[in-house]
């Protein structure tokens, strides 16, 4: 029961109805995915911030470090904590609270005195961040139809691309009266935008169905799909349900993610969730200027390369949402993942051969580029896609929790590792990572595109190796 499958009303030939009926949806998805715009807004924002926050507060080393990375530990405990509240009290209530959570740590943030309250305002951020993360797949897949499913997830991420994007326009703006505080209260305006915009937001109608609000998801689908097609729809979603439900009836949430059945996605979720992170994407996101430094260019240059780097991020996320549901999402992540392995083997090579600072910028814009052509988005369109109704919240909030540990771990090592066996060297490692995603894509990922969840399911039953389970025999 995931989105609207294969409503025929939405999907059908574009009667009135389901014209409207999409236009309705993007709205939705654009208002849903301010959450996606928040996770890139506070993760980019902080790196501007810190160049004078660290001076107003007298901060060491460690401490500027612990005030960037403390989010992240938050995000970890936000996106494994929400999946429980989202399938308790909804998606879209789930989604207004998040929009709270990061007004709360915005004030704490721009009114703090010192360091502990900075500490504790990125923290705040930082749960509001992970269970944003985890929600908004989750409730973008509900309300969409299959055939333009892909698209919808993919607007998360162009709009976590934007987020990071203007947070480095704000910090420029900001940089020459070094006002931090302003930069963090900018990002007060979105997350109010999230908490009241919430509120005109519907219900997934797959959570109502699951919750034994039949009328209300009846009325849902009738305004998007039409009143003459609504029970085909609402048909459709309960006969899915019947036919996928587990053996016991009365799993759900966490545990029914241990069951055989929906092993395989979390496999695939998990792993593509670390695969994102080992494949080295915020070591670039967050330390190019760093690692432009030591090329030899002047650090000058470096918000400018900054602001380049998201540039391309964001067009290239663009060309993604006009070709995950034309190729498919299998198409794009092995594409992606090649052209980021050959990227990093060359930037590696430039470093350990000293092959002066114009190609290792190069290659470093060509692998952002193919990053977000496809492992970037995939990933989240994917944990929207690949876990059973029951247990798509808890699958999505592993799979996000593992991405942001992930995050930590490779921010936290990777500058040490850089001083021990040297920055080319930690390329290749890299490259390596993106090498193994290859094998593992091409065996393990279902296609989804235009696939209903059955389907979905089907092939990843088949992929791990296990007699497909019919729809009958449960
Ligand atoms: C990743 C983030 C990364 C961003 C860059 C996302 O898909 O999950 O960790 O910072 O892409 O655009």
């Amino acid at each position: 029961m995931q989105g609207f499958s294969r409503s025929p009303g939405v999907d059908g030939p574009l009667s009135d109805a389901a014209r409207e009926g999409r236009r309705k949806i993007w709205r939705w998805a654009g208002l849903i995915a301010v959450g996606g715009f928040l996770f890139g807004y506070d993760t980019g924002v902080v790196s501007g911030a810190l160049l004078f926050f660290k001076q107003d507060f007298h901060l060491d080393r460690f401490q500027q470090g612990s005030v960037v990375s403390v989010l992240l530990l938050g995000a970890i405990a936000g996106a494994l904590g929400v999946s429980r509240v989202s399938d308790r009290w909804g998606r879209r209530m789930t989604l207004g609270l998040e929009g709270v959570v990061f007004l709360v740590g915005t004030v704490v943030l721009v009114t703090a005195q010192g360091y502990a309250m900075m500490l504790v305002g990125r923290f705040v951020l930082g749960l509001a961040v992970g269970a944003a993360s985890a929600t908004v797949p989750v409730y973008l897949s509900e309300i969409s139809p299959a055939s333009i499913r892909g698209r919808v997830l993919t607007v998360n991420q162009l709009l976590l691309t934007a987020g990071i994007l203007v947070a480095y326009g704000v910090n420029l703006a900001f940089s020459s009266s070094g006002n931090w505080r302003a930069m963090f209260a900018a990002g007060g305006i979105p997350a109010l935008v999230l908490a009241i915009g919430s509120l005109r937001l519907p219900e997934s109608p797959a959570w109502q169905l699951a919750h034994g609000q039949g009328d209300r998801a009846r009325a849902m689908i009738a305004s998007v799909a039409g009143e003459s097609r609504a029970d085909e729809v609402v048909e459709r979603f309960e006969s899915t349900r019947r036919s996928l439900q587990q053996e016991d009836d009365s799993q759900r949430g966490r545990s029914v993610l241990l069951s055989a059945r929906v092993r395989p996605a979390l496999a695939v979720g998990l792993t593509l969730a670390a695969l994102q992170q080992f494949g080295g994407i915020n070591t670039i996101i967050y330390y190019a200027p760093t690692i432009i430094q030591e090329t030899g260019l002047s650090a000058s240059n470096s918000i400018f390369y900054s602001v380049a780097i998201g540039a391309i991020n964001l067009i290239m996320t663009i060309v993604a949402i006009r070709l995950v549901d034309r190729l498919g999402r299998r198409p794009l992540l092995l594409f992606s993942l090649a052209v980021m392995m050959v990227m990093l083997a060359l930037l590696g090579l430039t470093f350990v051969a000293g092959l002066g600072s114009v190609l290792p910028v190069v290659f470093m814009v060509l692998y952002i580029a193919a990053f977000a052509a496809g492992l970037g988005p995939v990933f989240w369109v994917l944990i929207g896609e690949i876990f059973p109704a029951n247990a798509h919240a808890a699958g999505s909030s592993a799979s996000t929790a593992v991405n942001w540990t992930s995050n930590f771990v490779v921010s936290l090592f990777f500058l040490p590792v850089v001083g021990l066996i040297g920055q080319g060297e930690t390329f290749w490692v890299f490259a390596v990572v993106c090498l193994l995603g290859l094998m593992f894509v091409l065996r393990y990922v279902p296609e989804t595109r235009n696939r209903d969840f059955a389907e979905i399911d089907a092939e990843l039953q088949a992929r791990a190796g296990r007699r497909p389970v019919s729809r009958t025999s449960q």
